[in-house]
C-alpha cells in the first residue's frame, strides 16, 4: 500500500503537468500494484478492487483523449474509491486525500 500512495502522489504531479503519456504509463503501474497486492493482503477486500479499477480505466482514457476535466474527475473518484475499500476492510481511519505537494524532486514530471 506504501508503493500504492506514492503512485497516487505522482499520478496528481503528472496529471498537473498534463503529461498524457507519462499518466497512462503510471495508471497502469497504479493498475498492476492493485492486482499484485491483492494477492499479499489477505485483509484485502477483494471485490472492492473494482472501487478503483474503474476510476483507473478513466484516467487512462483521460490521458488518451488529453482531457484534463476529465482526468480531474478521474483522480477525485479514484481518490475516493482508496477511501471506500479502508471503510470497507475496517481501515477507515486511513483516509486518502487530494496531494498538496509531491515529494519527488528527484523526477522531472512535466511533458
Ligand atoms: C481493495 C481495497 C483497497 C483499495 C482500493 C485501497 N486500499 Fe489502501 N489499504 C487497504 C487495506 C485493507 C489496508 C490495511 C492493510 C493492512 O494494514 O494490512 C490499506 C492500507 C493503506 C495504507 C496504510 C499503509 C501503511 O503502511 O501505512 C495506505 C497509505 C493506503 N492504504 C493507501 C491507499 C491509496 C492511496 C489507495 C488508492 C489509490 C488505496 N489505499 C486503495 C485496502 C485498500
Amino acid at each position: 500500500m506504501a508503493n500504492i500512495q506514492l503512485r497516487h502522489i505522482k499520478l496528481w504531479s503528472i496529471g498537473k503537468a498534463k503529461n498524457w503519456d507519462l499518466l497512462n504509463y503510471e495508471a497502469q503501474k497504479l493498475e498492476r500494484d492493485f492486482y499484485v497486492a491483492s494477492g499479499f493482503y489477505r485483509s484485502l477486500p477483494i471485490d472492492n478492487i473494482a472501487l478503483v479499477a474503474q476510476p483507473l480505466r478513466r484516467l487512462m482514457e483521460a490521458a488518451n483523449k488529453k482531457d484534463h476535466s476529465l482526468y480531474v474527475r478521474a483522480f477525485d473518484e479514484l481518490t475516493a474509491g482508496c477511501n471506500s475499500c479502508h471503510e470497507a476492510g475496517q481501515v477507515g481511519y486511513i483516509r486518502i486525500q487530494i496531494p498538496k505537494s509531491s515529494p519527488f524532486s528527484n523526477q522531472n514530471f512535466e511533458r
